[in-house]
């Protein structure tokens, strides 16, 4: 008889307990805490369907393991192969996250259309095949090697991939699937956690990728918090901003390369379309100077990018002055103002600011702090900044500008694109060509007065 076991999971942080709690004492969420049903005695489905021998395998020594060896797959999508490290590695399981609506399916479905060579097994748990046929027609693309399940037991979908013989399985999305080792209903901690282990032994078994969709919570994780990210090999996320179409894939954990590679994409009517030179997309060329507006060079990755800053910095109507900004972290916002506070005696205590990033994206690079001053400054003064003029470099709590990484890189970008000047830290070689020094903040101010 199957022993039936119960436990009591935080669905928040996943935390389990071994009685009803009203508040997790892990996470201190209150109400997240249900109970979930184990039954212990059914036997592994990984091992049933992919049994060879029963016996196993031998441990082999360190060195005489052969690199080289693993060939990765190279798919249609030049973006998701550099975002992985160079291609798929077979036998990864790499999960998809993102906010409902970003484009995920649209995004595994358009890669599984037009790689050649692969046998794709697409498992929809949300949508019903007709569903995702119309989403083929949008992308335009047709691919007979392109299988569609429906099922959504994991039992099931590992036996359906053996039994049309793919060599490559997307599960959309891991919140929709269960297995029959557990009681709880798909979504839950448990079952996410389990179909997940499952996946990734099946993939480690029989060196077929395997990619799965989570949604992310409004908090911005992927349900299962943090617990699946320790399960997979790569965590992606998928994000961009509802009011552009410039959609970011970006690595949050790879074992199998650098995770500060990013991918950039368009959504289009027929689908998602690579971006080969994002700046071009990043910063809106203009005819006539605008306060407020200042350039930066920012790197993620091996890739630079020009991007546009603005600022917005006006008398608060109300008591509470806001700080708002959109890309930006807030709280590197609140300190560059009180650098330029503290250091340049700008009076803006009594003002609303607002911080953004044009084209949706999420800055993490230091080295747009400059351009994020010369924006504020800018419209403070009321007085734009010419077009041709970029910034790059990291400002410190006493007001200098540091140098920054990558300097080669972010320069030769900018003057690709055209810009005659670029401000940095003093510390920059002179030999670069329309390069200019700046000491620290003051010493910004200064040379924005005569820009
Ligand atoms: P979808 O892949 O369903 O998102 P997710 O799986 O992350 O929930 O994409 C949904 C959005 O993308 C939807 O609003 C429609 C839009 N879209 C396009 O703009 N062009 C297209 O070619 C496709 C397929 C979708
Ligand atoms: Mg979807």
């Amino acid at each position: 008889m199957s022993k039936v076991k119960s436990t009591y999971v935080c669905q928040s942080c996943g935390a389990q307990t071994s009685k009803w709690m009203g508040k997790c004492t892990t996470c201190g969420e209150w109400n997240t805490i249900e109970e979930e049903i184990i039954s212990d005695s059914q036997p592994s489905i990984v091992s049933k369907v992919l049994e060879k021998n029963g016996q196993p395998e031998n441990s082999v020594y360190l060195s005489d393991v052969e690199v080289g060896r693993i060939k990765r797959i190279i798919s249609s999508d030049n973006e998701l192969n550099r975002v992985l490290g160079g291609g798929i590695v077979p036998g990864s399981l790499v999960l998809v996250g993102g906010e409902p609506g970003i484009g995920k399916s649209t995004l595994l479905l358009q890669m599984a259309l037009r790689t050649a060579s692969m046998r794709f097994l697409y498992v929809s748990g949300e949508e019903s095949g007709e569903q995702i046929k119309m989403r083929a027609d949008r992308i335009g693309q047709d691919n007979h090697e392109v299988l569609l399940y429906s099922g959504t037991k994991v039992e099931d979908i590992l036996a359906q991939t053996k039994k049309v013989s793919a060599n490559f399985l997307i599960v959309d999305s891991i919140q929709t699937i269960r297995t029959a080792l557990i009681d709880s209903a798909p979504g839950t901690i448990t079952q996410i956690r389990e179909c997940t282990h499952l996946l990734q032994q099946f993939a480690k078994q029989s060196n077929i990728p395997v990619f799965i969709i989570g949604h992310i919570t409004k908090e911005g994780v992927i349900a299962g918090p943090k617990l699946l990210e320790h399960i997979v090999d790569v965590v992606l996320q998928f994000e961009g901003d509802s009011h552009y179409d410039n959609r970011i894939l970006r690595s949050i954990k790879n074992r199998f390369g650098s995770i500060a590679e990013l991918g950039i994409y368009e959504m289009h009517p027929n689908g998602l379309s690579e971006v080969e030179n994002p700046s071009e997309i990043l910063f809106t060329k203009r005819d006539e100077p605008v306060a407020g507006v200042a350039i930066a060079s920012m790197v993620e990755g091996a890739r630079a990018f020009i991007i546009e800053i603005q600022a917005l910095v006006t008398s608060s109507v109300y008591g509470n002055p806001q700080r708002s900004a959109t890309g930006f972290d807030t709280k590197r916002l609140n300190m560059l103002l009180a650098v330029l506070e503290k250091r340049c005696g700008f009076q803006i205590g009594d003002k609303d600011i607002f911080l953004n990033v044009a084209g949706g994206l999420k800055l993490k690079d230091t080295a747009t702090d400059l351009a994020v001053l010369a924006a504020l400054i800018s419209s403070f003064n009321n007085y734009p900044l010419p077009l041709k003029v970029a910034f790059c470099g990291e400002v410190s709590l006493t007001g200098e500008i540091r140098p920054v990484n990558s300097i080669d890189l972010r320069i030769n970008e900018v003057q690709k694109l055209g810009f005659e000047k670029i401000y940095c830290s003093k510390n920059v070689s002179s030999q670069w060509k329309g390069v200019s020094p700046v000491h620290n903040i003051a010493d910004l101010v200064y040379q924005m007065r005569s820009m």
